[in-house]
């Protein structure tokens, strides 16, 4: 599955809906240089968790 988008606000509404799906022991690999965008998904992870 590939999502691509164009601003940070929709890396974090993915993130969002990610951890809505999340169970506990799932674990997330984020992959990618500095300023990738890691940071802000995670963001979003974060609040989509609560
Ligand atoms: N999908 C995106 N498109 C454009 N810019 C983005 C996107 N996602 C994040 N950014 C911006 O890129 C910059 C670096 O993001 P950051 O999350 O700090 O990266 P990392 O943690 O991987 O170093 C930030 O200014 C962020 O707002
Ligand atoms: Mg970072």
């Amino acid at each position: 599955m590939q999502f691509s988008v164009s601003n940070a606000e929709l890396t974090q509404k993915i993130a969002e809906k990610l951890a809505k799906a999340l169970h506990a022991g799932d674990v997330i690999l984020l992959d990618g240089d500095l300023g990738a965008g890691k940071t802000t998904f995670t963001k979003g992870l974060a609040r989509g968790l609560g």
